[in-house]
């Protein structure tokens, strides 16, 4: 019989069979074999041999995956698609497509294995997102837009498509009388985000996401968003896809508050990966 190996399919597979899993070990997909052990501490070993992608892959996606380390309660990561000059879009809101396949495949992923995908109202209005996985296997992720001023449109997938639900945080105080009420389908309208005029503070808005049973979640973006999350010392994971690109304007990948030494600089942990059309910076920010 020819010595069985994981390719890039099984490992996705093995990857969201991981998903909340403690201490077990994983068949290679369609067998019997054993390919994967996940043990404590988020500790895992594979008994086959993997392709270079399969690995990556590996690493990438299985500490997103494991259950929750003792005292969290969520885990919240952010992604950003940039140019080399680290523009998100350009001047007038263009950002389809910065990243390349391999990158968008990524993004999809990264929904595949979050609880909840949340958005600003800023990507929500101009880029007409579905939030769904549609380039790999897996269930979506409760889609969440926040969007104080109720400038999305009606007409936009994420209140129209029925493809999962879609939470809209907006201004107004939060009275929690909507908490039980998250729906398979259709959109739930929270009023949770203080008056209108003010900003909502993100630890706030992943606690309400947390009392929906919402625990691992995704801040796709923008930049406003994922920095106000950074900045607020929340996000444990950010992966910045750079694509070969230069825009040479246009909106920022990052809105942090200006700093004078570079001693104040994030420089967190990094793995570096190849996806092939971009390079992932995969960031811990549990270890700045
Ligand atoms: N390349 C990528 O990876 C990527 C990913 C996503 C989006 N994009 C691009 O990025 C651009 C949009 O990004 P952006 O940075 O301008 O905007 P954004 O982050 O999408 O949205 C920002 C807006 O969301 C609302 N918001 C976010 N956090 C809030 C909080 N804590 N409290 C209250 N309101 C909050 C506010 O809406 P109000 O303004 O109504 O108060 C805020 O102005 C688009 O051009 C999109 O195409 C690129």
């Amino acid at each position: 019989m020819a010595a069985q190996s994981i390719d890039a399919d099984s490992a996705w597979q093995l990857i969201l069979a991981a998903v909340n899993r403690e201490s077990v070990t994983l068949p290679l997909p369609g067998t019997s074999q054993p390919a994967l052990t996940l043990a404590g501490e988020a500790r895992w070993s594979l008994h086959l041999p993997a392709t270079a992608d399969a690995q990556s892959l590996f690493s990438l996606f299985l500490p997103l995956c494991r259950p929750l380390p003792n005292g969290r309660s969520h885990q919240v990561i952010g992604q950003l698609g940039q140019s080399l000059d680290g523009r998100i879009a350009t001047v007038t809101g263009a950002s389809k497509f910065i990243n390349g396949d391999d990158g968008i495949t990524h993004l999809h992923r990264l929904r595949a294995v979050s609880d909840a995908v949340i958005v600003g109202a800023g990507t929500a209005c101009e880029d007409n997102p579905r939030l769904t996985v549609r380039r790999a296997s897996g269930p979506n992720p409760v889609r969440v837009v926040i969007d104080p001023h109720r400038r999305v449109p009606d007409g936009h997938h994420l209140f129209t498509d029925g493809q999962a639900p879609t939470l809209r945080l907006v201004a107004g105080e939060d009275t929690g009388e909507h908490r039980a009420r998250l729906p398979e389908t259709g959109v739930l309208e929270l009023p949770c985000l203080g008056p209108e005029g003010s900003r909502a503070e993100p630890a706030h808005i992943i606690a309400i996401l947390e009392g929906l049973g919402l625990r691992r979640l995704f801040v796709e973006g923008g930049g406003l968003t994922v920095s106000s999350f950074m900045n607020a010392g929340l996000l444990n994971r950010l992966h910045v896809m750079v694509a070969p690109m230069i825009i040479g304007s246009g909106r920022p990948a990052f809105a942090l508050p200006e700093i004078e030494n570079l001693a104040e600089a994030w420089r967190p942990e990094a793995q570096c990966i190849s996806l092939g059309s971009d390079m992932l910076f995969d960031l811990d920010l549990d270890r700045v």
